[in-house]
């Protein structure tokens, strides 16, 4: 599903370049759950960004379901981000004035969807992740986990084949860091491809695989290559 060859990403300002990436090779197959750790500055948020299509690589070649997303002109890239993924982010990135059913509007409206299609994916993905009743709320009125379900809600409105999460449990105590990840768990195993990166060793421990970069690379590349048979991923006990 994502497949990443000697992937290179430089940041350049007048005085410095920053090599985020240098060189990386990892292929995440559907239906996984991965878990990527490392220090902080080591490449974790600019390999989600490019995994997601937020930003390109400056080197190598990135194949999403097959399509090499080099080929990709601007509009296709946004359409295969808006309908193959979802985000998650540390701080939610929630719009304070508007309540939870329309914060998990926005991306839907920006598709093109119909009132009564957005409505029914709405509620869908609220009911969920345990917040039907919350729908009316700002996200203020709710606490971190529940806005961080609300967030998850919004991305898996969408209906993503593929969920990427930038530390989604960054900013929640413990308690509500395990309920997000048990409903992560369960939207994986509903069939949704996940690539969560995160600080907290118990959580990366949960998923199916874990991969850990160091300055820009796969910590330990023999150990992480892609599992021998890809239908193992079948065989995971689910939560
Ligand atoms: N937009 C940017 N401009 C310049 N440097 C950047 C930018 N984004 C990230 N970097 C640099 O790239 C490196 C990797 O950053 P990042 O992917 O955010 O790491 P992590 O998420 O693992 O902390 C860091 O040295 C960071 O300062
Ligand atoms: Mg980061």
């Amino acid at each position: 599903m994502l497949d990443m060859q000697d992937i290179s990403r430089v940041y350049r300002t007048d005085l410095v370049e920053t090599h985020a990436l240098r060189g990386l090779n990892l292929s995440v197959d559907a239906g996984e759950f991965v878990a990527v750790t490392g220090p902080s500055g080591s490449g974790k948020t600019t390999f989600l960004n490019i995994a997601g299509l937020l930003e390109s690589a400056t080197d190598g070649r990135y194949l999403l379901d097959g399509v090499d997303v080099n080929t990709l002109n601007d509009n296709q890239r946004s359409r295969i981000r808006n309908e193959k993924i979802g985000f998650i982010f540390q701080s939610f990135n929630l719009i304070p004035d508007l309540n939870i059913f329309d914060n998990v509007d926005v991306p839907l409206r920006y598709r093109g969807f119909g009132g009564k299609e957005r409505r029914q994916r709405i509620e869908k993905a609220l009911e969920q992740v345990g917040l039907a009743a919350r729908m009316k709320h700002l996200p203020s009125q709710l606490s971190g986990g529940q806005q961080q379900r609300a967030a998850i809600a919004r991305a898996l409105a969408g209906n993503p084949g593929f969920l990427l999460a930038d530390e989604p449990t960054g900013n929640l105590d413990s308690l509500m860091a395990r309920q997000v990840m048990d409903l992560l768990e369960e939207i994986n195993a509903n069939g949704t491809t996940i690539v969560m990166v995160t600080h907290d060793p118990e959580l990366a421990r949960r998923a199916h695989r874990n991969v850990q970069l160091l300055d820009g690379q796969l910590a330990s590349p023999d150990l992480f290559a892609r599992p021998a048979a890809a239908d193992d991923v079948d065989l995971q006990p689910v939560a």
